[in-house]
Formats: structure tokens, sequence, C-alpha cells
């Protein structure tokens, strides 16, 4: 699902043409959708609704087989087109009928059906796979994690390779249905709903249902031994949340006593941010060794490194503000992270103000003063990081002190006012650092090129803190 098609200059030339969509003006579709950071990452041609998910897991052996079906439609003539993919493939259908297919660089699976298909036409591609998916490295890594008891995957920009085909950017979002088979006593967690779990001759079979809009790195699956627990939000959204029962008991408790806030958090920041967007929430603490944490949709990924020494509200509110910036309103490319962490660290501090650890207004004073001029933390531009840049503290600090300097600028009604229009008119799409600056002129009535200018897009430290109005 994708608001604005980067389309093929063929494509293009045939709208501007009005040439009647044929087999003549096919072509390949392209390896990249065009991202400025990850050129590979995507593909163009085409446009997904919903992935279907079959699959089977052995925690074993961490074998890991099944089925993936993509519905999706054509945005050009294609003759062939890629999907990113890193496991081994047997078998690939595409509406019904045998297609061939290859690989090529890192994660492109070359699929050629057996006749073109048409601008606009339906495509259903069905790719049959196995592979023990932490063996397979790409750009010498893997993103999945094996745990003694089963694997997780989640990751960021890159996840989806080890476990399903999928057009991977996030500016082609999808429904999903997720079917994970696993030996009894063992838990899948999936996005989204629970819709059922059915156990026969020894295996679970889990069906997990993602009714918005999701991009793809936001799909996340852990298998393990979990302890599950459900509540609901005040508007009552279903909270679903899983524990690996391997944790320490002091990381364990500590955990709960985070993450069982989860519906407390989201019903706050819907007070900023707007209604919240889902049907479902929540998160799990699997028994990973990784430290980071990820927002998946509906379903966090908390490292449970995050829980070792204490309970830790701020990273459960720093990821469910990502429901809100980042899930339902997902980035175009990658180079906007800003949209992403900028917003998700600036609610930390809101939370802080909420539970009187501290003010948004001195949590960015404290940032700002922290760092001297020299400080090549000031070097890494927020609105336009660099690839390798993307997850440093300046996207996340530096770009939570200029949304507190922005909400100097603008003031506080236009600041909260910007703050659920932006959401309200996104919702489940997309945006761009460029559209919010219009939007955040629209509701203000100032001019902020300046201001983007030297807080996002300047690596020198802003003269003064707080904005001059
Ligand atoms: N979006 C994640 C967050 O909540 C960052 C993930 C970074 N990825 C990683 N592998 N460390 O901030
Ligand atoms: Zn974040």
């Amino acid at each position: 699902m994708r608001k604005r098609v980067i389309a093929s200059a063929a494509a293009a030339l045939g709208l501007l043409l009005a040439i009647p969509a044929a087999a003549a003006d096919a072509g390949p579709g392209a390896p990249g959708i065009g991202d400025p950071y990850y050129p590979t990452y995507g593909n163009g041609g085409y446009d997904v609704s919903h992935y279907d998910l079959d699959l089977a897991y052995e925690p074993a052996t961490d074998e890991l087989t099944g089925t993936t079906t993509i519905t999706a439609t054509a945005t050009q003539g294609l003759t062939s087109f890629d999907l990113d993919f890193a496991l081994t493939v047997s078998r690939v259908t595409v509406n019904g009928r045998t297609a061939a297919f290859t690989t090529s660089g890192e994660q492109e699976l070359v699929v050629t059906p057996a006749k073109a298909i048409a601008r606009g036409h339906r495509i259903t591609v069905a790719v049959t796979y196995s592979g023990i998916p932490s063996t397979v490295q790409r750009y010498g890594f893997t993103s999945w994690q094996r745990t003694p008891d089963g694997a997780v995957a989640a990751n960021e920009p890159e996840s989806a390779w080890w476990w399903y085909p999928s057009n991977d950017h996030p500016s082609d979002k999808a429904t999903y249905d997720v079917h994970v088979d696993v030996p009894s006593g063992d838990q899948a967690i999936s996005n989204g709903l629970l819709l059922s779990q059915k156990t026969k001759n020894g295996r679970t079979d889990w069906h997990w249902r993602q009714n918005k809009p999701q991009a793809t790195y936001l799909t996340t699956l852990a298998v393990g031994h979990f302890d599950i627990t459900r509540s609901r939000t005040r508007t009552g959204v279903p909270v679903i949340n899983a524990y690996s029962t391997a944790l320490n008991p002091a990381t364990a408790a500590n955990a709960r006593a985070s993450v069982e806030r989860t519906g407390e958090i989201i019903d706050f920041l819907s007070g900023w941010f707007g209604p919240y967007p889902f049907d479902a929430a929540g998160g799990y603490v699997p028994n990973v060794t990784a430290g980071f944490a990820l927002e998946a949709q509906t379903r966090v990924f908390y490292s449970p490194k995050f829980f070792a020494k204490g309970a830790d509200s701020d990273v459960a509110a720093h990821e469910l503000a990502h429901q809100w910036w980042g899930d339902d309103v997902s980035l175009d490319r990658w180079s906007d992270i800003w949209l992403n962490e900028g917003f998700a660290s600036y609610a930390e501090f809101l939370w802080a103000e909420h539970e009187h650890t501290g003010t948004p207004q001195q949590l960015a004073q404290d940032i700002y003063d922290a760092h001297p001029a020299d400080d090549p933390f000031w070097t890494v531009k927020p609105g336009d990081p660099g690839a390798q840049n993307q997850f440093d503290d300046a996207v996340y600090d530096r770009g939570a002190v200029a949304i507190q300097a922005l909400r100097d600028t603008i003031g506080d009604h236009a600041f909260r006012a910007l703050l659920k229009a932006w959401p309200a008119q996104h919702r489940y799409g997309n945006g761009t650092i460029p559209e919010f600056e219009r939007l955040a002129e629209r509701i203000s009535g100032k001019k902020l090129d300046g201001f983007f200018t030297t807080w996002l897009f300047t690596g020198a430290k802003p003269a003064s803190f707080p904005a001059q109005p």
C-alpha cells in the first residue's frame, strides 16, 4: 500500500501518453524502491496489500519452513520483479502458475512469471522456502536472534529477509496474517490480534493478524517459552504482553513492572498524539542477548537488558510513542529517521513530566548544555544523518532538543495541535520531513525554513537554546 508511487520512467510515460496497459510496455521491475540510503531495499513495479505467512519452526534445530503468499498490484507492466529475501526458495508461483526464479546481490529474489503482468493487474505470489536463519549472513550479519529455547526476528532496517520474502521498505505497507506452527508447549508471538491457537499431534498453530497497514521491519516473530498476560487500555484496546520464562527472577519482575504499564502509557500518549491507531497493543521480552528495543507494530520487542537493574518505563514510553511516530505514520525514506526517533525520544520527556522526574524544557536544556560546540555530537544532522548514523545519539537526543526548540518557537498551542494533526493527516500512511515542515508552518503561521535548517540540517551546535521565537 503506497500513497506515493515512485513510478518508473516507463510507467510515467505510459500514463502521460495514456498507453493502454499491455505486455508491449512491460519490463523488469527495479531491484530497489529508490531509497537514498539503501538503493537495493524494496523493489519497483508493484505495490503489496497483504502478506500471508504460513510457517513452521523447530526451536531445536532453528529450521524455518513455509510459504509466504503476497497479494500485490502491478504499478507497471512486468516481465519480472524482485522480492527481498535471504532463505532458500524451492518454488514460486505467480497467479497460480509456476514461475522461474533466481537470486542476485545480497537479498534479491528475481521472479519471472510464465506470462508478463499488465499494469494495474493483481499479482498473487506464493514463495515456498526453508532455511536455518541464524546461519544465513547478509552484509556480514543476520537479524535472526536464536535464543536457548527459540528465536526472535526484530531489527531495523533489515529484519524480514531472514523469515519472509517481501517488498522490504516502509513506503510499501500491508496487512498481515502470520501462522506459525511450533511444538506444543512453545509459544509463537507476532503482531496484532491472536485469532486462534490450535493444538494437534504435538504441534500448536498460532494465528496472528494485523488488520492495519504495517511496514515490513515492524513485523516481528518470537518463538520460545513465554508467560502471556492480557489486559486492556482505557478505551478497550486489548493488550497482550509476553515474557520469556527463562528471564532471571529480578529481571522478570522489573520487566513486568514496566511493560504492564503499556495500557497506561498508551492512554497518556493518546492525550498528546490523538487516538491510538491500532486494534491491539503490547510487547514481549524474550531471553535474547541483544541490547536494543524495536517498536514492532502493536507488539514491541524489548531486550531484557532494559530491565536488568530496575523497572524502566522510559523505554516503554519511547517504543509506544513510535506506534504513532513510525508505525501509524511511517517513513517514506530512511533519511527521514528523525520523524521516528526524535519524536519517540521527545515522548520520553513528556512521560518524565507525567512521572514527575523532569520537564521537557529542562531535559532538553541538559542535553544542549552537556555537549560543547566542538563535540562531534553536533556534526550529525538529525534531518539527514547518513545511513551509518541512522541510530546515532544526535538523531535521538539532538532530535528531541530540536522538538523542544520547535515548541518554544511556535508556542504551546500550535505545538499541541501539530502533534495531533500529523498522525491524523497521515494515518496508516507515510510522511516526509518536508511535509512535516509545511504542516508546522501552516498550523503556526510562521516561516520555519531557517529554524529547520539550523536544528535539523546543519552539522554545528545551534547558537542558542531555548530557541529565540
Ligand atoms: N527504532 C529502535 C528504537 O526504538 C532502534 C533500533 C536500532 N536497531 C538496532 N539494531 N540497534 O530506537
Ligand atoms: Zn526509537
